[in-house]
């Protein structure tokens, strides 16, 4: 059971409400490009309207350097969502100035209102409790659901809280429940999936999951420090040195837990990695020294699809090659498949590229929970600490 009190157990009417959003949203020439994240908002932003709050958002977007930056405005996010919600949403190129004040102060209850990015003030991500106390100052209760913001300990998902009443939204419940029960307690077999190109991004989490998993597949450019780990030669393939005896440590792990790990058997190798790149396949073992392996071979994939299809719950972060390009895509791309077809499994994805490998081969419908949060949802998953949760209220 999610241990935080959520927005449905504080009484909201009348009341005005800072939600913490991550509207931290992809653009385009100053289009908003993948609204997924705006989506996954709306549960929490209707339920405030319909109970009548007065509802102010707040988010960062992009990583400005604590001053105005109109490429990083929310402007565009603003209209996404006045559409997806079919109402009006006010703005205020302000977060804790008069401004904002004055444009809390007129607001109606059911109204909506948002704040401009919130890292346009250097105190946001210094945690300055100067700035938290403002911001707190514009609500009577403050409600997070930004998950993909919470392992960050700033003003908006942590210095806040000191000053207000403090719950967690209705993503962020979903997000940390579904996460956390694959986690403690899987249909078996639970087959996880990483890939992504470095493992020193991902220890923590390859540790993580060989305690919860009975199979454990890497792919994508990790898999080559692991590789090098293993004694295995793999030309000018991506390496990361100084990883390569944590790696044996997981090596060892991996055997003594019992857990089936499965590295690649044979690759995709061209010179470089370019569009129009001239491939070949090659036995893990035949890595040329001037190559470098882009994507796993279809050896490969066979096996893990093997593993894949006959999993009870699957948890998929990083993909097996650089998908982006044509040359390199297929392993990815098949996997992706095997996860989607695999309709007896609950199948998450933990974000970040996965999921954009997802839209790209236009899967995203077909499995069990997308999650919002890249390193948020890792840190979840390597047990790490997540200071914008700890800092909600516990449920009594
Ligand atoms: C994300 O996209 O992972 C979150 O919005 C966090 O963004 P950040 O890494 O810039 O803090």
């Amino acid at each position: 059971m999610f241990a935080k009190k959520t927005v449905r157990d504080v009484d909201v009417q009348g009341k005005r409400v800072l939600v913490r959003v991550d509207f931290n949203v992809p653009l385009s020439d100053g289009a908003v490009i993948d609204d997924t994240r705006v989506r996954a908002a709306l549960p929490t932003l209707r339920y405030l309207v319909d109970h009548g709050a007065r509802v102010i958002i707040v988010s960062h977007l992009g990583r400005p350097q604590g001053k105005p930056d109109p490429q990083f405005s929310l402007r565009p996010v603003r209209r996404v969502l006045a559409r997806l919600l079919g109402r009006n949403v006010h703005f205020i190129d302000d977060t804790v100035g008069p401004d904002a004040y004055e444009a809390v102060e007129r607001m109606v209850e059911g109204e909506i209102l948002m704040l401009e990015n919130v890292r346009f003030n250097p105190g946001e991500k210094a945690n300055d409790p100067e700035f938290a106390r403002r911001l707190a100052g514009l609500a009577d209760i403050y409600v997070n659901d930004a998950f993909g913001a919470v392992h960050r300990a700033h003003a908006s998902t942590v210095g806040v809280t000191e000053y207000l009443p403090s719950v967690a939204g209705m993503l962020l419940a979903r997000e940390v429940e579904t996460l956390g029960s694959m986690l403690a307690d899987p249909e078996h077999p639970f087959v996880a999936i990483l890939g992504g190109s470095k493992v020193s991004d991902k220890f923590g989490v390859i540790d993580a999951l060989l305690d919860h998993a009975d199979t454990l597949i890497i792919g994508g450019g990790m898999c080559f420090t692991m590789l090098v780990a293993m004694g295995v030669e793999v030309g000018r393939s991506l390496v990361e040195p100084e990883w390569v005896e944590p790696a044996k440590k997981m090596l060892d792990k991996a055997r003594d837990k019992g857990v089936d790990l499965l590295l690649p058997v044979d690759f995709v190798v061209a010179e470089c990695m370019v569009e129009d790149a001239e491939t070949t396949i090659v036995g893990r073992a035949e890595i040329p020294a001037d190559m470098m392996g882009l994507d796993v071979g279809p050896t490969t994939t066979e096996l893990f699809k093997g593993s894949i299809s006959s999993a009870r719950t699957i948890f998929w972060n990083g993909p097996m090659g650089v998908f982006e390009m044509t040359p390199f895509e297929t392993g990815t791309r098949e996997v992706a498949t095997a996860v989607a077809r695999n309709n007896r499994a609950v199948s998450v994805i933990g974000g970040g590229d996965s999921v954009a490998a997802l839209k790209k081969f236009d899967l995203e419908e077909r499995v069990t929970f997308v999650s919002t949060g890249g390193g948020a949802s890792m840190k979840l998953v390597e047990g790490s600490e997540l200071p914008g949760l700890e800092a909600l209220a516990d449920r009594e």
